[in-house]
């Protein structure tokens, strides 16, 4: 069992000046190096379908596969500044709505916040790019550590997904938008943190539950909001694919954590916890606050008790809530993690729905029937 602290390297999860001290060492890296300290696993037993679930998401997958270059039209012209100034129109500023005396931003004016609207989707795309790095880079891994044949065959389609996925984001950041970020360091320390556990089911875990399951309802939440149709369809796309990604995680774990000692479990609640932290940290975006020229140890308190930015916060956890429910890991041993996400304001969402169940609800099975169709008839 360890102690907050030693998760997080704080006592208190809110504790602002320790999240911010925290910042990437080199912003020009360019590759980073992890050590990766699992066992590669053959399996010869190639029986396939001996998990059934796992094999019909398979099935799925193969069907499910679309062609990042081909099925998006790229040729739609984005005005992102035009863009900007709709959603301040629409939603105002920070500024509206609390005293920024002493930020650094509080003379900002309509360009700066516009600005302000621009770089806040660069940096949020760029960490989707970097996130969806690591789900390839974690999928791979997967493909190796895991004993199962379905879930390796599984495991391999999520790869070509995760490639698609850094695909269509680079060249969404390259071709439409107006500038990048390197990683938030909270999401790469969680990324580090993956690769490096020997625990082929941390992988799952960390990558399949957690970040995934933070994507899939960051991804919603902007589909819902964005004006944009490259984006929105760029989006459901890859909801179609994250939801498969989910689902793989809820199957997969639901065997391996019902034969778990309480030790065991508690061991996987304090790694959920420690990455639903990181994750959070990490929607701060404290790198465009400091381009911006804020004081960001200032502004940043204040910008996240702003109830709308608190419901976005809490919003992006209602699937990981009910998945990790469906997983036993709430309520496991004596209850650590129920308690802990009843903390951060997180608990109310464990009865949504589970991502195993609505699946097929993502699935874009229509869309790419109709393409085909489209073709075969020009
Ligand atoms: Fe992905
Ligand atoms: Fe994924």
């Amino acid at each position: 069992m360890s102690t907050v602290e030693e998760m997080i390297g704080r006592t208190d999860p809110n504790d602002f000046e320790a999240i911010l001290s925290m910042t990437n060492t080199d912003p020009n890296e360019v590759i980073h190096s992890v050590e990766n300290n699992a066992e590669c696993i053959y399996s010869w037993d190639y029986e396939k379908g001996a998990r059934p679930q796992l094999a019909k998401l398979y099935e799925k997958a193969k069907a499910g596969q679309w062609n990042a270059e081909t099925d998006l039209p790229w040729e739609t012209e984005v005005d992102q500044e035009a863009l900007a100034v709709e959603e301040y129109e629409m939603n105002g500023s920070a500024g509206d709505v609390m005293d920024l005396s002493g930020t650094g931003v509080e003379s900002w004016g309509r360009n700066e916040w516009v600005k302000f609207n621009m770089e806040s989707q660069n940096w949020a795309l760029s960490q989707f790019m970097h996130g969806e790095q690591g789900a390839l880079v974690c999928t791979a891994k997967i493909v190796e550590t895991v004993p199962w044949m379905d879930a390796k065959y599984y495991a391999a389609t999520q790869v070509v997904d995760e490639a698609r996925h850094v695909e269509v984001f680079a060249k969404y950041l390259d071709t439409k938008l107006s500038g990048t970020y390197p990683i938030n360091v909270h999401l790469r320390m969680l990324l580090d943190d993956i690769v490096q556990d020997s625990r082929w089911d941390m992988t799952y875990l960390g990558m399949q539950i957690m970040v995934e399951g933070l994507a899939l309802a960051a991804f919603g939440l902007i589909y819902q909001q964005s004006q944009e149709p490259l984006l929105k369809q760029l989006l459901r796309y890859v909801m179609s694919d994250e939801a498969r990604h989910v689902a793989f995680g809820v199957l997969s774990l639901k065997e391996v954590y019902s034969d778990m000692t309480q030790a065991e479990l508690r061991d996987r609640q304090e790694f959920a916890f420690e990455a639903a932290l990181r994750m959070r940290d990490r929607f701060l975006q404290q790198e465009v606050w400091e381009r911006m020229g804020a004081d960001v140890k200032k502004v940043i308190p204040l910008a996240y008790a702003d109830p709308l930015r608190q419901e976005f916060q809490q919003l992006l956890f209602t699937k990981i809530v009910p998945n990790c429910k469906k997983l036993g890991l709430l309520d496991g041993g004596d209850g650590w993690l129920r308690k802990k996400f009843g903390e951060i304001g997180v608990i109310q969402y464990e009865d949504w729905v589970d991502t195993a169940e609505e699946v097929d609800a993502f699935a874009i099975t229509r869309e790419l029937e109709a393409e085909a169709a489209a073709n075969t008839e020009s």
